[in-house]
């Protein structure tokens, strides 16, 4: 008998450490995973790139029709990257510009919900990790096991500080603290989906988990819900 395929949410703040959980469990359920945060962030891209004024409903639902977003598997690094339009944005999209402006984006409802309808579809078949903010209870309300990743705003801080350090060595420990204050209280504020936990989410704390430490802790939990 082939093993049970569920859809596994995981929603948390940003840099909680939810990704990296997310494609470990992945690799170790040979699951699909689905950054969910990467579609908000092309858009944002494409927002930018088009100047697309935030408030105009025409101008929003023009770019979005036709948008083409979808992830793609690098075979050299097995890691899913972000094609929009056929262009690889996986880089584009984690830079600062994008950053900043990205949870005002993700805020219109308009966005979200052409998000949204992408999402379902890519879980239509199970066999899928999604993570983000509103994956438990907007995406998949009825996901057979929903994570709730939290950690310490300064365990935050320092980790998204070492990631973007490699790319920019000019960052500043005080812009990073900065943009994940004011994505924090937007995600968590916005009317459309706010950052939620899911009444029958798990919460995992991983400040003080070594990576290894939480991938046998979250898989535990998996396989429990998978075999039963
Ligand atoms: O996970 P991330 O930091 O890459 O997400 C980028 C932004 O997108 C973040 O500010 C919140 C938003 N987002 C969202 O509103 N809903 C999701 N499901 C995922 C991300």
């Amino acid at each position: 008998m082939s093993e049970k395929k569920i859809v596994i949410a995981i929603d948390g703040l940003s840099s909680c450490g939810k990704s990296t959980i997310a494609r470990q469990l992945a690799k170790e359920l040979n699951y699909l995973y689905v950054d969910s945060g990467a579609m908000y962030r092309a858009i944002t891209l494409y927002f930018l790139r088009n100047n697309i004024d935030f408030n105009n409903k025409e101008q929003i639902l023009n770019a979005l029709d036709g948008m083409d977003l979808d992830f793609r598997l690098n075979e050299q690094t097995g890691k899913v990257e972000m094609f929009m339009n056929n262009e690889n944005v996986e880089y584009l999209i984690r830079e600062m510009i994008v950053a900043d402006k990205v949870s005002e984006v993700a805020a219109i409802p308009e966005v979200r919900e052409f998000a949204v309808k992408q999402q379902q579809k890519m879980g239509a078949k199970k066999g899928i990790i999604m993570d983000g903010r509103d994956i438990g209870t907007t995406v998949f309300p009825d996901a057979e096991l929903k994570l709730f990743v939290t950690a310490d705003n300064a365990v935050r801080v320092e980790r998204r500080f070492k990631e973007l350090y490699q790319k920019n060595p000019n960052i500043t420990i005080e812009e990073v603290a900065h943009n994940i204050e004011m994505r924090d209280y937007i995600d968590a504020n916005r009317e459309v989906s706010p950052l939620r936990k899911a009444s029958d989410a798990i919460e995992i704390d991983t400040t003080n988990l070594t990576p290894e430490e939480q991938l046998q802790k979250v898989l535990k939990i998996a396989q429990n819900v998978i075999n039963n």
